[in-house]
């Protein structure tokens, strides 16, 4: 079976709590994917303690040390390219990426979000959900193609809005359903299940 689990380069920019869940989830070894890699652009992101309790290859390529994204992509590009990861799974990963670096992982590359995308795309989801006075809020998992949050939909869950809602306390609710979607989604990804829409 291991030798068919795909590999999984997993990239964050801050607490790594889905990151952490997908590691507990994939130690399993029934599952059809492994964590490869963890790749960061903030060296000071608290996830890599997950990476690092967990064994994992980790690897800081620093946002701040290139004068542009082009850069910073090409560095990243490359990187990847060299442990050739068969998902690219964004997970808390706060950089807008260059439409050429999109382009040479669409159909690899998938991304978490804390909104029923199409609604509620970019910063603060939760509270664009809570400002919208929606019943429902929920996160994605997307493909990732050019355009912030925009690209063909994986899996879904769904939790209620409740009276009293803080975006402290939705985002608590909706974090809590990332941690079983991503790893449903990178399942149905690694098993073929799911694959990004041709033409
Ligand atoms: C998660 O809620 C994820 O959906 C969100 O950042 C958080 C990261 O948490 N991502 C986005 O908003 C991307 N647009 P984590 O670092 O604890 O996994």
């Amino acid at each position: 079976m291991s030798a068919a689990r795909k590999k999984v380069a997993v990239l964050i920019s801050g607490t790594g709590s889905n990151l952490k869940a997908l590691i507990d989830a994939s130690a399993d070894s029934d599952c059809p994917y492994v964590i490869d890699h963890v790749i960061t652009n903030r060296p000071d992101a608290p996830g890599l303690i997950y990476a690092e309790g967990a064994g994992l290859a980790r690897t800081v390529i620093n946002h701040k040390e290139f004068a542009s994204r082009e850069q910073f992509d090409g560095i990243l590009d490359g990187f990847l390219k060299s442990i050739s990861p068969d998902i690219v799974a964004l997970a808390g990963f706060m950089r807008i990426l260059t439409e050429r670096f999109i382009h040479e992982w669409q159909g690899k590359m998938t991304n978490i979000h804390p909104s029923l995308l199409p609604a509620f795309k970019g910063l603060k989801p939760q509270q664009q959900a809570l400002d919208a006075g929606v019943a429902e809020a929920g996160c994605t998992v997307h493909w990732v193609t050019p355009g912030v949050d925009e690209g063909p939909i994986i899996a879904q869950m769904r939790v209620p809005v409740i009276a009293g809602d803080t975006a402290e306390t939705l985002s608590a609710r909706i974090l809590e359903k990332e941690h079983k979607l991503y790893h449903k989604a990178l399942k149905m990804v690694a098993r073929g299940e799911a694959v990004f829409p041709a033409g």
